[in-house]
């Protein structure tokens, strides 16, 4: 299967903050959670020449891909390419390598333009494909969007849809899913598409996006848990981190920001001294929104594990300087 190159959203950005103040260094680990194409993880190495990368996807095409491009850009021996999901990621370096700590992690959620792309996946309803959507296609524990369709009682559906998706008129599309599958079961893309449309007023139906959109975004994000994996493992890449090492994510929807957000939030008032890079999360420049129209909605927000916790407290040296009298 063809796997096309891929534009790394925010890529400049992340690859600076991770490596700044390590040029000299020589013991640099990374690590990069969704390795998809392999940009951020090329580019990591290529930063940095002595570093070891780290670098885990679940997609058995952007493995296969990784694997040969690792080859045949020389980075053999430096970038690490495992296939699981990122969610043992902390469990597998702590029993694998058990003193490995980590000067940067990259995390670049979601699906690859390759899954839109690969009309066989189910991911896009530009396609005519079986209802598929696992990122690990090899898994046939994983259930499929089509699994969840037929299967899943109406008000489930109808959750998934407004929780995931925001789709307003999830109560209507759960009812004529249940209704449908009555008669036959709704295997296809284009099967789902159709019946969705149809259940849009006739004004909304050929606006700017395409009414399946919402639910689509809501079926991928149920089939892939991804926003529970996301929630397990930020703490425990958290404690993957050296003195001065930095974790990176990019979101691509408010769902998964506000989690980023709220964990690096606690983590900042926790025992371990972290520290927020950004208050405000970083967004593609101008120039990359025209390069790359798809990273519109990427936010960028970056937690360091520092020595010691600025104090909140203005004039907590003072009374310190008491305390010594
Ligand atoms: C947006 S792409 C990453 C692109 C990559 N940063 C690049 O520059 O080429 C996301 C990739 O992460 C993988 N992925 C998403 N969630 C994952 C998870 N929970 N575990 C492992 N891989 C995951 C997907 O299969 C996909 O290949």
């Amino acid at each position: 299967m063809s796997y096309k190159e891929h534009y790394s959203v925010l890529n400049k950005e992340v690859i600076k903050i991770l490596t700044e103040k390590r040029e000299d260094q020589t013991d640099v680990n990374f690590a990069d959670m969704t390795f998809g194409a392999g940009g951020h993880t090329f580019a990591l190495a290529d930063a940095h020449k002595k570093s070891q990368v780290y670098s885990v996807d679940q997609d058995p095409d952007a493995l296969k891909n990784g694997f040969k491009n690792i080859e045949e850009y020389g980075f053999n021996g430096r970038v690490h390419l495992n296939d699981m999901n990122f969610e043992s990621f902390p469990e597998f370096i702590s029993t694998n390598h058990s003193s490995l700590l980590f000067d940067g992690i990259v995390a670049d959620l979601g699906v690859s333009s390759h899954h839109f792309d690969e009309g066989e996946r189910g991911f896009s309803f530009r396609f005519d494909a079986p209802l598929d959507m696992r990122m690990d296609s090899d898994n046939d524990t994983v259930q499929t969007a089509a699994d969840i369709i037929n299967n899943y009682p109406e008000a489930e559906l109808a959750d998934i849809f407004f929780k995931y998706g925001e789709e307003k008129l999830s109560r209507r599309i759960a009812k004529r899913i249940a209704e449908q599958r009555e008669i036959a079961p709704i295997e296809t893309t284009k099967q789902l598409e159709n019946l969705i449309f149809g259940c849009y007023p006739k004004k909304l139906q050929h606006g700017r996006i395409n009414p399946s959109t919402k639910c689509f975004q809501a079926l991928r994000i149920k089939v892939n848990e991804e926003l529970d994996v996301l929630e397990k493992v930020i703490p425990g890449l958290l404690s993957l981190l050296k003195e001065n090492g930095r974790l990176a994510v990019i979101t691509f929807h408010s769902l998964e920001d506000r989690i980023v957000k709220n964990l690096f939030k606690d983590a900042v008032q926790g025992d371990v001294p972290y520290e927020l890079y950004n208050k405000k999360p970083i967004v593609p420049s101008h120039a990359e929104l025209e390069q790359n129209p798809r990273s519109r909605s990427a936010k960028l927000r970056i937690i360091e594990r520092v020595n010691e916790k600025k104090s909140k407290n203005k004039y907590a040296q003072f009374s310190k300087i008491g305390e010594n009298r």
